[in-house]
Order: C-alpha cells, then sequence, then structure tokens
C-alpha cells in the first residue's frame, strides 16, 4: 500500500483527497517538482527545492515549509514506500478558495501541499545501446518556461504528438531555436563540443542538465551553453535528452533521419558512465 502526504499527514493514496474548488483542479494553478531518490536517498535536494522555492515565488504562493521542513517531509515518504530507488512527485497549489474567480489577489487561502512517491526502475538498456526517435514540433507554450507549473496542457499534447508519430519525444523549436524537450533538456554534441541552451524564461533550467554540465566540466570534457538553431540540431553529431526520471537519452533519430551515424555517439556513452557512477555515489552517500 502506498502512503501519500497531503497537507501535514501521511495516509494511504486511495484515502487522499481534496476539495473540488482547489484551484490546481480548476485552474493549473500550481507548481511541481520530480526528484529521484537513489539507495533512498534524495538526490540533488537542495537544488530541485531552491527551483521549487523559485517557481513557487514566480506565481505568488507563500512557501508551505522551508527546506529542512520540506526534506523532513520528503525523506519520511521515501521511508515509507517501497523501493531502492523512487521517483518524488511533490506538487504545491494555491489551495481552495469559496468560489471559482480567475483572480486570487487579497484572500485567506492556504496552499495545498501534495507528494507521493512510486519506485523508480532503471531506464531500459536497450536505449542507451540504441537511441530513441524525436521529432522536432513548434513549441507552442507560453512564455514563462522557466516555472515548474502543473499546467502542462502543451507538453501533454506535444508529448503525445510525438508518441503518435512513433517517437519518444518531441524536441521543440521557437523561432527557428530549438529549446528542450516537452518534459526534456536538451543537448547537442559538434565536434567534441557538448552545448545546451542557456537559461532563460523559455526552457526550464533543468536539475539533470545543469548535473551534465557540472560533471562535463569536472571531467575536462568541453561544454558550452549556446543557442541551438535548428539547422545545428540536424547538422549535430550528437543529440541527448535529459530529465531527472530518464536521465541522459540518445536520440538517434530525428524528424526520421539519422543523427550522426545512426548509432549513440562516444560523447553520450562517457557522460551515461559518469552519470552512472554519480548515481551509485550518491547510493553510497558519498554525493547528493
Ligand atoms: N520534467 N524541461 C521540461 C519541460 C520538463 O518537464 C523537465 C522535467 C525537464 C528536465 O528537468 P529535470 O532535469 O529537473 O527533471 C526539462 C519532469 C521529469 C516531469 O514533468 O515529469
Amino acid at each position: 500500500m502506498t502512503d501519500v502526504y497531503l497537507n501535514g499527514q501521511f495516509l494511504p493514496l486511495d484515502e487522499a483527497c481534496i476539495p473540488v474548488l482547489d484551484r490546481g483542479f480548476l485552474f493549473g494553478d500550481g507548481v511541481y517538482e520530480v526528484i529521484p531518490a537513489y539507495g533512498r536517498r534524495l538526490f540533488r535536494l537542495h537544488e530541485h527545492l531552491q527551483r521549487l522555492q523559485r517557481s513557487l515565488s514566480e506565481v505568488r504562493i507563500p512557501e508551505p515549509l522551508d527546506e529542512t521542513g520540506w526534506a523532513g517531509v520528503l525523506q519520511r515518504l521515501v521511508d515509507r514506500n517501497e523501493g531502492e530507488d523512487q521517483s518524488v512527485y511533490l506538487q504545491v497549489t494555491r489551495g481552495v478558495l469559496p468560489k471559482r474567480d480567475h483572480a486570487f489577489g487579497g484572500q485567506d487561502i492556504h496552499p495545498t501541499v501534495f507528494a507521493m512517491s512510486t519506485p523508480l526502475n532503471p531506464p531500459d538498456p536497450a536505449i542507451a545501446e540504441q537511441g530513441v526517435a524525436a521529432v522536432t514540433l513548434d513549441d507552442i507554450r507560453w512564455q514563462s518556461c522557466h516555472i515548474k507549473a502543473i499546467t502542462l496542457l502543451p507538453n501533454v499534447l506535444l508529448r503525445q504528438q510525438a508518441i503518435d508519430a512513433g517517437a519518444a519525444e518531441a524536441i521543440l523549436i521557437r523561432q527557428g531555436q530549438a529549446t528542450e524537450g516537452a518534459a526534456s533538456n536538451l543537448f547537442v554534441v559538434r565536434d567534441g563540443v557538448i552545448e545546451t541552451p542557456p537559461k532563460g524564461p523559455l526552457l526550464l533550467p533543468g536539475i539533470t542538465r545543469d548535473l551534465v554540465l557540472e560533471l562535463a566540466t569536472a571531467q575536462g570534457l568541453p561544454a558550452r551553453e549556446a543557442d541551438i538553431p535548428v539547422e545545428r540540431l540536424r547538422d549535430a553529431d550528437e543529440v541527448w535528452l535529459t530529465s531527472s526520471t530518464r536521465e541522459i537519452v540518445p536520440v538517434t533519430r530525428l524528424d526520421g533521419v539519422p543523427v550522426g551515424d545512426g548509432q549513440p555517439g562516444p560523447v553520450f556513452r562517457r557522460m551515461h558512465r559518469l552519470y552512472q557512477d554519480y548515481k551509485d555515489a550518491v547510493r553510497r552517500g558519498e554525493a547528493d
């Protein structure tokens, strides 16, 4: 039986209920985080909580807990649930108002806090061996993609469009520039140099993205932030997508055309190894 956390209490999933006037339900008015745990240790927790705090502040939802408070709740959640490796989903909505009104100003409301954790299976090894297909699609989202908002309808439609086309992910294009995936960040490799678009309002500042850059720098692999016009994407030797749940995914076909030689490249294989080593260090308590 899965235990979840809702507004200060741990309880079985099928007993967790929220009022239908919750603004998360009515408006998608809330923010979230997805945080992996390896060997029951929360991965990059400080970075995830800092991003949560920035998302909350951008949408003017008061922070329900401080970092120590969150750490305590989330660790207890992981300890109560199954699996050495887990994926924690944490959502904060603006809360419940007595009637449906777009504006929220000045009213006395309390954020709704919900967290659940599910076992996290390692990615299918075939993905690292063969890569996946991706398609490019127009980025139909808003101008504040740096906020990790629960309002995900465009992302949902874009991911489904990619799946319907036989691909694993949509790579989003805005004004000729590749920004990120529907639920992942984007990297390309050209002549041995790793590149990812700079942070800004048009993409989510991914925690996996930052770790990949950190690992590259620590190992002396050339890496930099740079705009990726769509032509540069099509020309790349390697294309990768990163996220907390999928780690680093090599894209070997883009819009039906092989990327590079159509196989996961040497720089991917190096980074994949570094990432697995980092997860093992987290499991041993030697990294976070
Ligand atoms: N999504 N960009 C978008 C739009 C995302 O939704 C995600 C992650 C990322 C990668 O961020 P991170 O490395 O911090 O996971 C980039 C999560 C996993 C989700 O919505 O389930």
